[in-house]
């Protein structure tokens, strides 16, 4: 018996019902999803991020930081995300429709940074620890972004106003300065913007908000 139009037919049948199952239903479910309007005050979320904290996105991208980083915070009972300070509420489809592509990411070498720019609200925090992660978090085992900054000479009008304040062992030579470069201050705008604190339907902050 000649078995070729059934295994076509089983064939075509498994890999329709998986595109049926994978692609289609899944977006008509989430492909429309709109930004949420809070009823009470109006404010829209989330919002496509601006310039320099977009270019940042780029750097993040092709520094390869979401190698060692998430931006994925888990419901509870799915890990202890939550309690970690990684978010106050869970991820959900809703927080990524502006980003393409999304930075999930899948390894956590370093912590989630879905919540990054509530934890860290500091330039200069941000600064120092990608000129150099030690100087801040001593024992790290994420790679110094010193490549991100310049050190030249101070000039006659004193020391630049966004020169890092280094010490010890990290400072520049007496008369040099480091400062950051365009590209440090697009991803440390990039990571300042990373914001998930916003209350909406399908994941509501926790009540004491
Ligand atoms: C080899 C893995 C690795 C890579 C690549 C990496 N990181 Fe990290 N990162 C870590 C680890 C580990 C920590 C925790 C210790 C520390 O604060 O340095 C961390 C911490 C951080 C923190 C502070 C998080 C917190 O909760 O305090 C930020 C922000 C950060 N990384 C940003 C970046 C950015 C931006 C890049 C890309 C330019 C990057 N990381 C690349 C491993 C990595």
């Amino acid at each position: 018996m000649n078995y070729g139009p059934l295994l076509f037919l089983g064939i075509l049948l498994t890999l329709a019902g998986s595109w049926f199952g994978l692609v289609l239903v899944p977006n008509q479910q989430l492909g429309a999803l709109q930004p949420s309007v809070n009823t009470n005050t109006g404010a829209i979320y989330p919002q496509p991020i601006p310039g320099e904290a977009a270019q940042g996105r780029e750097l993040y991208r092709s520094l390869g930081c979401n190698y060692c980083h998430t931006q994925q915070v888990r419901p509870d009972g799915f890990g202890s995300d939550i309690q970690r300070g990684w978010g106050k509420r869970r991820s959900v489809a809703r927080d990524y429709i502006y980003q393409k592509p999304v930075m999930l990411g899948s390894s956590r070498t370093g912590p989630d940074l879905t919540n990054i720019g509530e934890r860290q609200p500091g330039y200069d925090w941000h600064y120092t620890h990608l000129f150099n992660p030690q100087i801040t978090s001593k024992g790290s085992i994420m790679p110094p972004h010193a490549f991100l900054f310049k050190t030249q000479k101070i000039g006659f009008d004193g020391p630049s106003t966004n020169a890092l304040k280094l010490t010890g062992e990290f400072a520049p030579p007496a008369g040099w300065e480091v400062v950051p470069t365009a590209e440090a201050t697009q991803l440390v705008e990039y990571l300042r913007s990373l914001r998930s604190s916003v209350d909406i339907p399908e994941a509501p902050l926790p009540k004491s908000e």
